[in-house]
Order: C-alpha cells, then structure tokens, then sequence
C-alpha cells in the first residue's frame, strides 16, 4: 500500500486564556494520486489539520507520516527540508512575495532547492505555461495581477518543485466562478499527469463536487469519510 499521508490519532489544543481543542483523534490514510477535499464548518479543524499535515505547526499529541517519514519527529531544519522536498502549499491568501514578478516568486521556490539558474528559468517558464499566464504577465509583480492570475502564479509556485503532495487551504475562496473552475481543471491535470496527491480544505460545493475522495470534519473529528466511484 502506497501511503503518501498516514494521520495516528492527532490531536491539537491551543491554549490561549482558554484551551481549544481544534483536533480530536484524527485518523486518515491517503494514498498517492488522491483528490480530495477536507470539508467541514468554519472552526471544524481544516486549516489545523492543513497546518500539522505540511509541518507548519506542531500537535499537542498524535503523529503524522509523508512518504514514510514522520513529520512529528522532525527538527525545525529537518521540517524545512521536508517542506521543500515534498510538499506544495497554497494558501488562501497567496502569499506571493510582492517585490518579486510572477516569475521570480516562482523560480524563488527553486533557489530553495538548490536548483542553477539556467534549469530554474526553464522550469518556470513550463510551469507558468501550464497554469496559461501569458508571457506578458510573467513579468508583472503580483499586485499588477488579478486575483485569478495571482492565484495561478501561486500554484505554479506550488508544483514547480514537483512535490509529491500539495496541500491548499480554500484554494477557490477568493476566485470567480470562472477562474475557480480554471483552477481545479489545472489541478486535475496536474493530478493526472504527475500522480501528485492534491488536499485541499473548503467550504465550496464546486470545489466538493470535482473531488475524488471527500473527508468532513466536525468539531475536530471526522465524521464522514466518502468516495466517489
Ligand atoms: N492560533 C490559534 N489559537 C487559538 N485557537 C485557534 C487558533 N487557530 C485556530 N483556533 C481554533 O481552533 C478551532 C479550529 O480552527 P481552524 O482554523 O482549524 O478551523 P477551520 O475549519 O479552518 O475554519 P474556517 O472554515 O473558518 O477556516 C477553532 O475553534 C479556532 O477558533
Ligand atoms: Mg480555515
């Protein structure tokens, strides 16, 4: 069995003045080449399980596994480099760098891994081709590029690197209906073409619809767990 993702019984508390627990005893397996959205009312715990799945934050008890390697046991600097290698984030709010073209913040996802500037210019050349932001585009900074542009940048920043699971949270939630459909047509692709493990977090029925596998979580658990033939 071919796991790129297993979840032992993950918990998360923040204590803040008060404690929340955010996660309560999750379980999940995810095999490679999954699509599949993590749904569930605001608060239900998506963007915390998001946040412990790439290493981002830790769990107050519970253990999780990327291709084997257990993220719950890593070093900050181990943490890094498992994020680099990989994983693929996109973040509601893009978080591309702002004093950098569509261009730069993508290939900057490659001087992180150490790839030469010749071979980083090509691949970002491709990877923007495959997300179809023209040419003349490339080389605007993001605030020159519509959120739909914004949001295409940011997922080739994501797969540039060919991570084996990318991992989104509300992908769609600032995109047109248009542009959001764009999206996941692209995701679906890159899906199909390079076996990447896509988990995406939402509350948008056309993003619920277009998924494979759909995981619902309520008050930190899961409370369904479907697929769709
Ligand atoms: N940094 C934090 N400190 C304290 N409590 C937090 C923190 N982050 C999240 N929480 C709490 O943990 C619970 C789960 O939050 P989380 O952000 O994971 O939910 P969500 O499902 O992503 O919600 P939404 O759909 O609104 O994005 C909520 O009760 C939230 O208030
Ligand atoms: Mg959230």
């Amino acid at each position: 069995m071919d796991n790129v993702v297993e979840i032992r019984d993950l918990h998360k508390v923040y204590r803040d003045g008060f404690d929340v627990h955010a996660l309560r005893g999750v379980d999940l397996d995810v095999a490679r080449g999954e699509f599949m959205t993590i749904a569930g009312p605001s608060g239900s715990g998506k963007t915390t399980l998001l946040n412990l799945l790439g290493g981002l934050d830790r769990p107050t008890e519970g253990r999780v596994f990327i291709e084997g390697q257990e993220v719950t046991a890593m070093s900050r600097s181990e943490l890094a480099d498992m994020r680099r290698r990989r994983l693929g984030f996109v973040f509601q709010s893009f978080n591309l760098i702002p004093v950098l073209t569509a261009r730069e913040n993508v290939e900057f996802a490659l001087i992180l891994r150490g790839v030469g500037a010749e071979r980083r210019r090509a691949l970002a050349q491709n990877v923007l081709e495959q997300v179809s932001l023209d040419e003349g585009m490339r080389e605007r900074r993001p605030l020159d590029l519509s959120g739909g542009q914004q949001q295409r940048v940011a997922v080739a920043r994501a797969i540039v690197g060919e991570p084996a699971v990318v991992l989104a949270d509300e992908p769609t939630a600032n995109l047109d209906t248009e542009n959001a459909l764009a999206l996941l047509d692209l995701m679906e692709r890159l899906n199909e073409e390079r076996q990447a493990t896509f988990i995406f977090s939402t509350h948008d029925p056309r993003v619920m619809e277009r998924a494979r596998r759909r995981v619902t979580l309520r008050d930190g658990e899961v409370v369904s767990d479907e697929r769709v033939a």
